[in-house]
């Protein structure tokens, strides 16, 4: 039995497309592999705990679980509504998952994989509370970006360790913390580098997600602390904390492989601790993970060793889906560049297979997919309805009109160039799924029913009809065999659209092994075309309602400044006089650059866009009465002002030369 599973979503909002990126491929490489015979078992559930959860659940007044409860029916009915069907989903704060969580974490305390240790971290004397990832907020020590407690999710995207963060604010109160001593409990990750290093290079899966893993392991391996202060969550055994968030979910894919066993009379402890066979140091399980680019250092670092170290058996494929866009933005809810699947694309009423095409075949499953209504727009009309759904309807629609549905009283045989066609469409398809990619998948039923229109067109049966009604028969019946592949190859990424089409071709099974058999398929009522034309005025009213949402959002985080602020900056003109790159850092460039009555060191984190060589001499506009600061241990006293185009900087400076010092108003 192979076990596939979607990385859990948090039960703290609603389902976007972003979500529908990872879980829609998934599906549709669980459908594949059912119509070519294989046993899987596919699941994923509610991620429950952590931060964000209780902060939001907070703001809202009501419990965590009321807020977990909410989002968890929504999630389970709108992957049903886009035709997602999963055998489990589950909850991690159900008592079964607790439970599992519970052993798993005692496990790895008897083989003395977690020590305690006492660690300064951010407490509000406002709130009187320690402050655990979300509740606070401060400065990257690696990048010098604003960041969470847990993560740097708006500069350099490290994961950050509790007590890591500089200069950190309660985000409740906005309070400037301070430091204090508590026992935290971590886990050896470092024991397992060359464990890690061995396992990176034999997983299988998708290079974007393996490279960045295997680069993380050879440069900053760390203890990790696997224990937080909060009330909502799995309880740490023996003290008055919970088990981060990032311990439990994925032991979710654990406990509910087992619900989903107790109903379905399959062994979990087969699948997760008994594995398929032994490499080595490596014990495999036939267990494939579907997640998304940012989930990578937790499934392909964390877990992996976390399942070595209670010696259950490994995921044999880690596969990461690239990024999403939206009209060309980089995805963002609080920005308003974000399309929800249920109150934006369902509610409206659009097919859910548009969605489901969209997204498998926009491009390859590791690259970042933009969405755009117009692309949407044309990926319906010009092919799915062109190509795909013209071909079915015209040969249905001809069988029915002409034979009333029945061309097998006649003569006919199978064309050896149609025969050969779906054949090669079956084997591309076989053989992409099997390397995750699920755009050269849906490109080769495409091309089967261009082949079939090309076919069609050429064959003139309009013209045979008339001359000669067995040749059309053999014409059409060949046509209807490329429809029925088409039926079954195109199923599992339009399983809606394709079943109505099985009823009116009498398919009541999809299996890759009944693509190529030249059966007698008939027309069994009168067909209706499979897809609906997306209509242009509908797109605009989408992007409409993108435009007034990205506008609100705008207004809601504009914040309004008086000259007597502004006043407070001291900004001036200066002129880069030598600049050298961070050490074992990515983006930062230290400069010197004088600014009138002192040359200052300033750190910048433009080197993703400027080489050194290229800065000095140029005028740049400093903020001179910067805090000063320090980054990545250098020491920074002030700021140079850069556009960020897409994340990346691009510095300001005056449109002509002007006298060093000069100030800026
Ligand atoms: O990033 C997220 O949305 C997490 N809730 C994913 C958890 S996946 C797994 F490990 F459970
Ligand atoms: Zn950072």
């Amino acid at each position: 039995m192979k076990l596939v599973t979607c990385g859990l979503p948090y039960a703290n909002g609603k389902a976007h497309i972003g979500h529908l990126r990872t879980y829609i491929p998934a599906d549709v490489y669980v459908k594949y592999l059912r119509m070519m015979g294989e046993k899987v078992l596919f699941i994923c559930g509610s991620d429950c705990h952590g931060t964000p959860i209780v902060v939001n659940a907070e703001k809202e007044g009501i419990s965590p679980r009321e807020l977990v409860d909410r989002y968890h029916e929504h999630f389970k009915k709108v992957f049903a509504s886009v035709g997602i069907e999963f055998d489990y989903f589950g909850r991690t704060d159900s008592e079964y998952h607790h439970e599992m969580t519970k052993n798993f974490v005692k496990k790895l305390i008897e083989k003395s994989y977690v020590y305690s240790k006492e660690i300064e971290l951010a407490y509000c004397p406002k709130c009187k509370r320690f402050l655990p990832d979300r509740y606070v907020e401060g400065i990257c020590p690696y990048c010098g970006a604003v960041a969470r407690g847990d993560e740097c999710d708006q500069g350099c995207g490290r994961y950050l360790e509790p007590g890591e963060i500089k200069e950190p604010r309660c985000k409740i109160c906005g309070t400037k913390a301070e430091f204090r001593k508590q026992k935290h409990y971590f886990f050896k990750l470092t024991a397992f580098r060359d464990f890690l290093l061995e396992y990176l290079d034999k997983v299988g899966g998708t290079e974007n997600a393996l490279n960045y893993a295997r680069k993380w392991v050879k440069q900053e391996l760390k203890d990790w602390c696997i224990t937080r202060n909060l009330e909502w969550g799995v309880k740490f055994p023996g003290e008055d904390l919970v088990v981060y968030v990032w311990v439990d979910a994925p032991i979710g894919y654990i406990s509910y492989t087992r619900e989903a066993c107790k109903n379905l009379g399959c062994d979990w402890e087969k699948i997760w601790v008994e594995g398929v066979k032994k490499e080595g140091d490596i014990k495999w399980g036939d267990i494939i993970h579907f997640i998304g680019l940012d989930i990578v250092y937790h499934h392909c670092i964390f877990w992996p060793a976390m399942l070595k170290g209670v010696e259950f058996a490994l995921p044999s494929a880690i596969v990461a889906s690239g990024m999403v866009k939206v009209e060309g933005k980089t995805f963002s809810k609080t920005r308003g560049y974000v399309v929800w699947v249920e109150d934006d694309y369902l509610k409206s009423g659009f097919n859910p297979d548009y969605l489901r095409y969209y997204i498998v075949n926009y491009t390859s499953h590791q690259k970042d997919l933009n969405f755009s209504w117009k692309v949407f727009m044309d990926k319906v009309n010009n092919e799915l309805i062109a190509n795909l759904g013209n071909f079915i309807y015209r040969v249905t629609y001809f069988a029915w009109k002409n034979f009333e549905g029945d061309v097998w009283s006649f003569n006919v045989k199978a064309d050896d160039s149609v025969i050969k066609a779906v054949e090669k469409a079956r084997n591309e398809i076989v053989k992409a799924i099997k390397n995750w990619e699920f755009k050269i998948a849906s490109d080769a039923f495409m091309e089967l029913a261009s082949f079939g229109n090309n076919y069609f067109q050429s064959k003139e049966p309009w013209e045979l009809i008339k001359s000669d009604k067995e040749k059309c028969a053999e014409v059409i019946a060949n046509c209807l065999h490329i429809v029925k592949a088409l039926t079954i190859l195109a199923y599992p990424v339009l399983p809606f659209s394709m079943k109505e089409v099985a009823k009116i071709i009498g398919v009541d099974e999809f299996r890759m092994n009944k693509v190529n058999e030249f059966e007698k398929i008939k027309v069994l009522k009168k067909p209706k075309p499979p897809f609906k034309k997306v209509e242009e005025e509908k797109i605009e009213e989408m992007e409409k309602l993108m435009i007034d949402r990205i506008r609100k959002a705008d207004e809601k985080t504009v914040k309004y400044v008086t000259i007597d602020d502004l006043s407070k900056l001291d900004l001036r003109v200066g002129k880069i006089l030598r600049a050298e790159k961070v050490k074992k850092s990515r983006k930062l460039i230290k400069l010197e650059v004088d600014i009138g009555n002192e040359v200052r060191q300033i750190v910048a984190g433009i080197a993703e866009t400027y080489k050194p060589e290229e800065l000095v001499g140029k005028q740049v506009v400093v903020v001179a009465n910067m805090k000063p600061a320090k980054l990545m241990g250098v020491e920074s006293r002030g700021m140079i002002l850069a556009a960020d185009v897409e994340g990346k900087a691009v510095l300001l400076t005056p449109e002509k030369e002007v006298p060093i010092g000069s100030k800026v108003r």
